[in-house]
């Protein structure tokens, strides 16, 4: 358990405009006073995120939710009493005097309030709302452990809380329930917390949208959406298992190459996050031609297993200078949807 006194000191810290990273039950946050411009300022500059670009605002409970936001429909206080504290963000119709650095200059707010203990003792403590974007560098994977907010943001955090790994690993559900312009409940970034769970809250099985394409919500600016995010360095390649043997062949061919022009090291070239047990074929193979350069690494089957430990090996294998991550395609199940949509990202190129 996190000590008072380090409580005393992030709260400190926040008080005078600095900057403090803290645990959430999805990933870790860089925290500052949601009312203070220029300590939201020195987040966007130390994640190097696009100003235009809207931060979450965590609040200690839903208690607080008419200090940020206005027009609070029926629907939306459903979802906040069935899921805060927990994995999912609203966004609102906001009040006037929410700052617009904070909003990119939008009219809506995302609110949510935190579930892990020492994000509550911080929020509690603190007295007031954090933005709190994921601690990472713009575009890069979330941390979901304290020495990725190290690794990431050393200089430019002045204080981290360690609360250990993150129990979820990816980033919390966004519904807008603004209703502008008359807009049903959205879903604007998949998260654990499924549709159907929360259309099971609301119990109206049409009203609600998981919008697909940004093009579908060219109106709001979700920088989770655009297609290139959460993404390691190292060149992700997504593939049915029915392509992972032709896929590994390619590249297999395209490595050999290079290590033969270039003298290369021993080291395996390639590695496969492998979903489904492999197939004949694929064991045959991997005992054979692919063992010389292609790790192969077994990825849990449960969509809440897989989802806590993904960004922590991918960056972990980003560390080993792989020529490639093949992943292997997760199941087109409901559990498994926003993992597909994380992997869809790290896997494009812009
Ligand atoms: O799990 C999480 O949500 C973590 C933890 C730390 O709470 N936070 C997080 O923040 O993932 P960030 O900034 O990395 O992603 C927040 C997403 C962005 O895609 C942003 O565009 C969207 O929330 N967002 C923020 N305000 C919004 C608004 N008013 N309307 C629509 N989207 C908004
Ligand atoms: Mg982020």
């Amino acid at each position: 358990m996190i000590e008072i006194k380090q409580i005393e000191k992030a709260v400190k810290v926040l008080k005078s405009g600095c900057l403090v990273a803290f645990p959430t039950e999805t990933v870790y946050g860089l925290g500052a006073d949601a009312r203070n411009a220029q300590a939201v300022l020195k987040v966007f500059q130390a994640k190097n995120r696009p100003h235009h670009h809207p931060l979450i605002v965590h609040i200690e409970s839903s208690a607080e939710l008419h200090c940020w936001a206005q027009n609070i429909s029926a629907e939306a206080l459903l979802l906040a009493d069935a899921f805060w504290p927990g994995p999912i963000t609203l966004v609102f119709k906001k009040r006037p005097e929410v700052l617009d650095i904070v909003t990119g200059g939008q009219d809506t707010i995302a609110l949510r309030v935190p579930r892990h203990p020492v994000a509550q003792a911080l929020l509690k403590a603190f007295g007031g709302g954090l933005v709190g974007p994921s601690a990472n560098l713009y575009t890069y994977l979330s941390p979901t452990f304290m020495q990725a907010v190290q690794d990431d943001l050393r200089h430019d955090v002045d204080f981290i809380l360690d609360g250990g790994d993150c129990e979820i690993g990816l980033e919390s559900t966004i519904i807008d329930v603004s209703g502008v312009p008359m807009r049903p409940p959205t879903i604007l970034r998949p998260g654990m917390i499924t549709q159907s769970e929360i259309e099971g809250v609301l119990k109206k099985r049409n009203r609600i949208d998981l919008a697909k394409d940004i093009k579908d919500i060219k109106d709001i600016k979700v920088p989770g959406m655009h297609r290139v995010h959460y993404a390691p360095k190292t060149q992700v390649c997504l593939v049915e298992q029915s392509k992972i043997s032709a896929t590994l062949t390619q590249l297999i061919k395209q490595v050999t190459t290079q290590v033969t022009t270039q003298g290369g090291s021993k080291q395996k070239r390639i590695v496969l996050l492998a979903f489904n047990p492999l197939n004949e074929r694929l064991s045959k193979q991997f005992a054979n031609q692919f063992a010389v350069n292609i790790e192969i690494i077994q990825m849990p089957s449960l969509a809440r297993d897989y989802a806590h430990h993904l960004y922590r090996l991918l960056r972990n294998l980003d560390q080993k200078q792989y020529e490639c991550i093949v992943i292997e395609m997760v199941p087109n199940d409901e559990s498994f949807t926003a993992i597909r949509d994380r992997l869809l990202k790290a896997s494009a190129r812009s």
